[in-house]
């Protein structure tokens, strides 16, 4: 007979996939975050040069973002949710506070791009996509519309993953487009290649996470798979009139 404990050891491997999520996460943070939490403009992996607000935009966005990022990959595990929903609503609205002045001052650090205008507009479709699924999300959840709050809030998630992401993606675009910086040619941040590869990274980011979001929502579970697949067959199970019995041979 089956344990409680081997049921529980069992939904634990179903949900595998958070774990390498929660490492990617926390390997982004602990590369990323040391740069800025002096305050110090000179040790920013970007350039800062561009106008009064935006250094104090970007260290309030990547704050604030930060919080963000470890709440959603805490929201997004099922265990969690099933097993301790008061975590689940404090985390969660952690998640919100945290989530809107990260994705204003995104809005405005997308305004001084370092790659032109795509990177330009890619950041703010970004931004505003981000902040308008996150809104829609908590509205959902303050109606009691669950299926809705879930979708809304994996369509969120996937944006604020997007800058993990970016890392990947900008890797790719840089050794497509770029491969001489690999082998240590210095290309000034100005180099118009370069500036594209990071526009290009900065919108397959979210587009390829949107997708993956996509996907999540609109497949089938594997039971509900198996159960229109199953009505399928009878219905196409010609039946004899007279017997009611299948004349198909049986398989
Ligand atoms: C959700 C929407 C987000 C948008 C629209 C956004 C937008 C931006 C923009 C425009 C920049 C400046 C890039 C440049 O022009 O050089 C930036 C940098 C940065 N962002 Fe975000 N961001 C978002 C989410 C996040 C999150 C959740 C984090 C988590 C900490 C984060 C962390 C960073 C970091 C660390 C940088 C500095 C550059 C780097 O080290 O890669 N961002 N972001």
């Amino acid at each position: 007979m089956e344990t409680t404990q081997t049921t529980g050891a069992r939904r634990l491997t179903k949900q595998w996939w958070v774990f390498p999520l929660a490492a990617a996460t926390v390997i982004f943070l602990v590369t990323a975050l040391p740069r800025y939490v002096g305050l110090d403009p000179a040790q920013s992996l970007v350039p800062t040069d561009r106008g009064a607000v935006f250094y104090p935009a970007l260290v309030t966005h990547i704050f604030f973002g930060s919080v963000m990022l470890c709440c959603g990959v805490l929201q997004l595990w099922p265990w969690l949710r099933n097993n301790h929903p008061k975590v689940h609503r404090w985390t969660g609205r952690t998640y919100v506070t945290t989530a809107i002045p990260t994705g204003v001052a995104a809005l405005v650090t997308s305004q001084f791009p370092a790659a032109g205008p795509s990177q330009q507009v890619g950041n703010t479709f970004l931004a505003v996509l981000f902040l308008l699924f996150t809104v829609q999300g908590f509205r959902a959840v303050r109606q009691r519309r669950f299926k809705d709050h879930r979708e809304w809030m994996y369509r969120s998630y996937a944006m604020a993953f997007s800058i993990v992401a970016n890392r990947f993606w900008g890797m790719v675009m840089v050794m497509l487009f770029v491969p001489e910086v690999m082998s240590g040619a210095d290309f000034g941040t100005e180099d118009p290649t370069l500036a594209s590869a990071a526009a290009a990274s900065a919108w397959v980011s979210w587009v390829v996470n949107l997708l993956i979001a996509e996907w999540i929502i609109h497949r089938k579970p594997r039971r509900r798979r198996q159960e229109s697949a199953s009505r399928k067959v009878e219905r196409q199970t010609p039946v004899s009139a007279s017997s009611g019995m299948s004349t198909l041979p049986p398989s």
